[in-house]
């Protein structure tokens, strides 16, 4: 694998090997030393031009965890600010020698891009509405971990569709691992046409509850919304929210996901954030071996072997 720009990229096959990659090193994790030589003498950029906490976080510590050196460089920072472009500013990065970038953008497109402007190794940490490709790795995974497999499962996503990387990626790796998605939420937040899309389409969150394996639940974005979308945030809740009355409505082991930061009381209330079925903190704790295992086939050799688990081959933090 030479980049990680989008999940459209990645075959059935793709996927599940990544999969099988992050248990292998998820497994890693359960260690007292958690850091293995695999990528060391490499060189990844952690380039953020929006904000993350999650995903910068983990890549940082995947990368880390691989023995990696890392740099971060935050646009607000650099150059960036006294006008420097972004083809310049790669550039420049580029030149300093660097096996990898991880990049988020406000922009989609801009890391399809990038891989014109370097010879690194490009992974999207989300670009615009476009794709968020190792948020669905680790939704698979943490879904995966549950339930065996996905094939069969039937996952509502709901909420604000059109303006969701995150929904795009898992739409397109859900379907490919075999489950069926639903979406939910209001006409004005679903893409104008869903035509080619792999899913079906609900109005009423209430119709759907009962018959979940899973409950996507999505952020209300309110920096990418306008009011003409959306009457007003108690509105939604009451529509879409996962209220303490629906979660009633849930199966016993149903799961309850969301990518973060959630807006508690709007796309979820704290009783649904904090019931045992939801899994937002196993989805962030996914997060490091699914970007490990990203970073381990897009710049490893290859000559690392997983399988070796020799006393004292892993190396002190
Ligand atoms: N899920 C996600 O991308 O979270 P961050 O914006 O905190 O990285």
């Amino acid at each position: 694998m030479r980049h990680l720009l989008s999940t459209e990229d990645l075959s059935p096959a793709d996927l599940a090997d990544l999969l099988d990659l992050t248990a292998n090193f998820a497994e890693i994790q359960t260690r007292d030393i958690k850091k293995v030589p695999a990528l060391r003498g490499k060189t990844v950029v952690m380039a953020f031009f929006e904000d993350s906490t999650r995903t910068r976080t983990s890549f940082d510590l995947a990368a880390r965890r691989l023995s990696a050196d890392v740099v971060t460089f935050s646009a607000g920072s650099s150059s960036v600010k006294k006008g420097e472009s972004l083809r310049d500013t790669v550039e420049t990065i580029s030149a300093m020698g660097v096996d990898a970038i991880v990049v988020r953008h406000a922009s989609s497109g801009v890391p399809r891009r990038l891989t014109e402007w370097t010879d690194a190794a490009v992974i999207n940490a989300g670009d615009g509405w476009h794709q968020h490709p190792t948020q669905a790795l680790l939704d698979c995974y943490t879904i995966q971990q549950r339930f065996g497999s996905l094939e069969g499962r039937r996952i509502a996503i709901c909420g604000d569709v059109n303006h969701s990387r995150v929904a795009r990626s898992d739409i397109d790796a859900f379907t490919k691992l075999g489950a069926e998605v639903v979406l939910v939420g209001p006409r004005t937040l679903l893409p104008p046409s869903l035509e080619g899309w792999p899913v079906k389409v609900e109005a009423d969150l209430d119709s759907v509850l009962g018959d979940l394996d899973v409950v996507y639940l999505l952020r209300i974005q309110q920096e990418r919304l306008g009011s003409a979308l959306l009457p007003s945030l108690r509105e939604y809740r009451a529509r879409y929210g996962l209220t303490r009355q629906r979660l009633d409505r849930l199966r016993p082991d149903a799961l309850v996901m969301h990518p973060g930061p959630m807006n508690r009381g709007v796309e979820i209330d704290p009783e649904a954030a904090d019931d045992e079925r939801a899994v937002v903190l196993d989805q962030v704790a996914a997060g490091v071996p699914v970007r490990m295992a990203v970073l381990y086939r897009v710049i490893g050799t290859g000559q690392f072997d997983l399988d070796d688990d020799t006393p004292g081959r892993e190396v002190a933090a």
